[in-house]
């Protein structure tokens, strides 16, 4: 696999000040994904690995220089439940970590917000730095996920999936997220190997998923009572239901693994997953989300017709034509 050629200036960490080109823009629009390979400072990258090692207590089993001690899942001694800081099975997610000035600066920099600017024009959100991270309200319901979208003034956090070592292999089976923003991006803070559990993405599943929302950025919610546990917080359309089984049936997701630096941007109605990671080495990545100013507003808009219409003119505009060569530079 060649490293996509930018031209451009770089900043004093090295970083590419590009924008996305014509042609990236299409592939987006075509496909819901975009990698951009070395667009975070393989120095901040580095200091985030730092940050995450620091936030391990002391005389943890799990050692930085000791990759055996890597593989998971983590021991019960080292397990945490906290949802700023989970450490549980193979995830481990430093929340705390998404609103520090290190995080911010480095996966809301300012060349990958001028990308994101690209693609959703208007005003972008701010992330606040030492804000409330992600996980401080706790789950969206009992028993539920993280509410990336509640009480969360940063990026969603480091997410880590340690190595499975002998776990038994899993298929691999896609969802979308229920909450409201417009773009997601993942960044690569050390170097993904194929299989390492890089995020994967179902190419063009955002056509496909959504016609079948009933609201235009939010996921219906129902309450969740112990009592009547038939409903759990999330209803999913029949239709919704039906495509996400086919792509699962019938769509290749492509994997994006790769260095340290490199990112992915996404749709927010993308089919994903977080990868299972077969390999000896941690994944480790930057997750955060990108909306505009205007989210509010656009929330409350039919969620049917051109689902282009909030994005930017150059969005809006683009065809979806683009070259086999960039289609393989993306793994398709
Ligand atoms: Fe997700």
């Amino acid at each position: 696999m060649g490293r996509i050629r930018r031209q451009g200036t770089r900043d004093i960490q090295g970083v590419v000040l590009t924008m996305l080109n014509q042609e990236q823009i299409n592939f987006f629009k075509s496909n819901g994904y975009l990698l951009v390979p070395g667009a975070m400072a393989l120095t901040q990258c580095r200091k985030v690995r730092e940050l995450m090692w620091q936030a391990m207590p002391k005389g943890s089993a799990m050692q930085v220089d000791d990759l055996v001690s890597q593989i998971g899942p983590f021991k019960s001694e080292d397990e945490a439940l906290d949802a700023r800081h989970l450490r549980v099975g193979y995830r481990w997610l430093n929340r705390f970590l998404g609103v520090s000035p290190e995080v911010i600066s480095l996966i809301y920099s300012e060349s990958i917000c001028a990308m994101a600017q690209q693609l959703l024009g208007g005003q972008l959100r701010q992330a606040v730095a030492n804000g409330l991270p992600m996980g401080s309200y706790g789950n969206a319901w009992p028993g539920g996920p993280t509410d990336p979208a509640t009480g969360n003034e940063g990026a969603r956090g480091v997410y880590c999936t340690l190595p499975y070592g002998n776990k038994a292999k899993e298929p691999d089976q896609c969802h979308t997220d229920g909450h409201p923003f417009q773009l997601g991006v993942v960044g690569l803070i050390d170097d993904c190997p194929q299989d390492g559990g890089g995020f994967k993405v179902w190419p063009g599943s955002h056509n496909k998923l959504y016609p079948t929302f009933a609201l235009r950025y939010d996921q219906p919610r129902i309450p969740y009572y112990e009592h009547l546990p038939g409903y759990k917080g999330i209803v999913h359309s029949p239709e919704y239901l039906h495509e996400v089984d086919k792509l699962n049936s019938d769509v290749t997701p492509v994997e994006c693994w790769g260095e340290a630096g490199d990112i992915v941007f996404w749709h927010h109605r993308l089919a994903h997953m977080a990868g299972h990671n077969y390999t000896n080495s941690m994944r480790q990545a930057v997750l955060a989300d990108f909306w505009t100013t205007n989210l509010d507003q656009f929330r409350t808009t039919p969620a049917q017709g051109d689902m282009w219409r909030d994005w930017s003119e150059q969005v809006q505009l683009s065809s979806t034509d683009y070259s086999d060569e960039l289609a393989a530079l993306q793994r398709l």
